[in-house]
C-alpha cells in the first residue's frame, strides 16, 4: 500500500483516533478515587511494620542468618556502608551487576556464615525496607563505587524507635 496517497492518510488518522479513544475509555474505567486518609495510614503502618522487622533482623533476630554471632549491625550500624542508592552495580565477587539483595545474601553467607534468605521473601523485603528508610532522601547514584558514599543521617536513623536485640553495638 502506498501510504502517501490521500485515502492511506485518512485511514492512518482514523486508526490513531481509534486507539486514543480506546485508551481514554480504558483509563476512565480504571480510574479510582484518591486513597482515603485511612488507606494511606494503613499503607504507612504496613511499611513501618516491615521496617521494624528489618531493624530487628539487622540486630540479630534471625539466628539462622549467622553461625558466628554476627549481625548486620556489627559491621553496618544504622545501615551504614550498605549504600542502597548505588545499586544495581557491578560487584567483583559476582563478576556481574547485582541488586542490593544479592549483597545482603552475600553478607549473610560470607561474613556471617549463615543461610541466604529467599530473595523475594518478606524478610529480605524487611531488611531492604529498614536500610532504604534510613537512606531516605539520599540521591540515587546507581553504579557508584569509585568513592566513599555518606552514611544515613542521624535524623533518619532515629526514626524507628525499636529497642535493639542486644547483639552488636546499638548507638541509638
Ligand atoms: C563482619 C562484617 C559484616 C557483617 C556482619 C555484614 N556485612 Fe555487609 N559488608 C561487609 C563488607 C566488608 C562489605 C564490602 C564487601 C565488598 O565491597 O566486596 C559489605 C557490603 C555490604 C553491602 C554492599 C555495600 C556496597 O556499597 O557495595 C550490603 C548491602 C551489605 N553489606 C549488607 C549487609 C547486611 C544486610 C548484613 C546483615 C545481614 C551485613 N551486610 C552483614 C561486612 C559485613
Amino acid at each position: 500500500m502506498n501510504i502517501f496517497n490521500a485515502s492511506g492518510r485518512r485511514l492512518m488518522s482514523l486508526t490513531i483516533f481509534g486507539s486514543t479513544a480506546t485508551l481514554l475509555v480504558v483509563s476512565v474505567a480504571l480510574a479510582r478515587n484518591p486513597f482515603t486518609a485511612d488507606e494511606l495510614k494503613a499503607m504507612e503502618a504496613s511499611l513501618t511494620q516491615s521496617s521494624k522487622r528489618g531493624y530487628d533482623m539487622w540486630y540479630g533476630a534471625r539466628a539462622d542468618m549467622a553461625n558466628n554471632g554476627l549481625a548486620c549491625a556489627n559491621c553496618h550500624p544504622d545501615a551504614s556502608a550498605t549504600n542502597p542508592q548505588t545499586f544495581p552495580k557491578f560487584m567483583p565477587q559476582f563478576d556481574r551487576v547485582v541488586a542490593y539483595r544479592d549483597m545482603v545474601n552475600w553478607c549473610i553467607e560470607n561474613p556471617q556464615g549463615g543461610k541466604a534468605l529467599d530473595v523475594s521473601g518478606e524478610d529480605m523485603i524487611a531488611l531492604e525496607a529498614y536500610s532504604f528508610y534510613l537512606h531516605k532522601g539520599v540521591p540515587i547514584q546507581t553504579g557508584l563505587q569509585t568513592r566513599q558514599t555518606s552514611g544515613p543521617t542521624p535524623k533518619n536513623a532515629r526514626g524507628i524507635n525499636v529497642p535493639g536485640t542486644g547483639i552488636g553495638f546499638d548507638k541509638k
